[in-house]
């Protein structure tokens, strides 16, 4: 009998930049996300599913064992907080990186800081670290309007060509961390499967590795 493997990968870049090292161990999903309205997705191989869901819901799933392995963004990782899964492997893929920035050409104003963000549970460590008093306030996307609109002072959210910044008037000021994406493997799925899930991992590494030199 062969043993199953669920892999809870969320839409859009992840999925895209994850199809290759899937590839590379030997599994191709039958459906398009994009096109389907499928949320598990069979592959080419009877045991091996993909399911589909939000990016940020990737460590919960597979912290619970619904699925046994994921890929999710570092910025989610640290979110969530990484006690409850092992994350063997940095694909690095969609990499980018977890900033503070604000009005272009601004002085940091007196008093208590208000920084928008979805990051809050990274953006309250930061300026803890920093001694720093701020208020944080919550959004679930779209971060760069909140100080064109006297919402916040700063926001703390993912920049990578920096072209969303520019658009919106913003520029980058402090570097939190640098984020890829990292494969994330259940607790008791890394004990119970541990032959079959090894050679995934080995799989996937090796895709990797190859990436980086090509
Ligand atoms: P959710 O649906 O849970 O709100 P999301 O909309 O942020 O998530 P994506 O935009 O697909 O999901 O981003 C997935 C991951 O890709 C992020 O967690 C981050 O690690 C990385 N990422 C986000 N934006 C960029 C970017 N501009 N360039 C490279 N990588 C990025
Ligand atoms: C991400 C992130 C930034 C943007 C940064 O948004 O939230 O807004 O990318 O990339 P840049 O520096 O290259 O402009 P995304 O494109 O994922 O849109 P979404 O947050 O609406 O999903």
């Amino acid at each position: 009998m062969t043993t199953s493997l669920t892999i809870a990968l969320s839409k859009g870049r992840i999925f895209k930049e994850t199809l290759p090292l899937l590839a590379h161990a030997g599994i191709v999903p039958v459906d398009d996300p994009e096109k389907s309205r499928k949320l598990i997705l069979d592959t080419n191989h009877d045991d091996v599913k993909l399911v589909i869901i939000r990016a940020s819901d990737v460590p919960t799933y597979v912290e619970y064992g619904a699925a046994d392995l994921g890929v999710a963004g570092k910025d989610v990782l640290m979110e969530h907080g990484g006690e409850g899964l092992y994350e063997p492997l940095d694909l690095n893929i969609a990499r980018c990186r977890l900033m503070v920035a604000g009005p272009r050409g601004i002085e940091e104003p007196a008093g208590r800081m208000k920084i928008a963000t979805k990051f809050v549970n990274s953006t309250r460590r930061y300026y803890a670290d920093l001694g720093k008093q701020v208020e944080i306030i919550k959004l679930y996307g779209s971060m760069e309007l909140a100080p064109l609109v006297g919402l916040a002072d700063r926001i703390v959210d993912l920049v990578d060509t920096g072209n969303t910044l520019t658009a919106n008037g913003l520029e980058p000021l402090e570097h939190i961390a640098d984020i890829s994406s990292r494969l994330v493997v259940n607790k008791a799925s890394m004990k119970m499967k541990h032959a079959r899930v090894q050679s995934f991992i080995d799989h996937i590494a090796e895709a990797v590795e190859k990436n980086r030199k090509d």
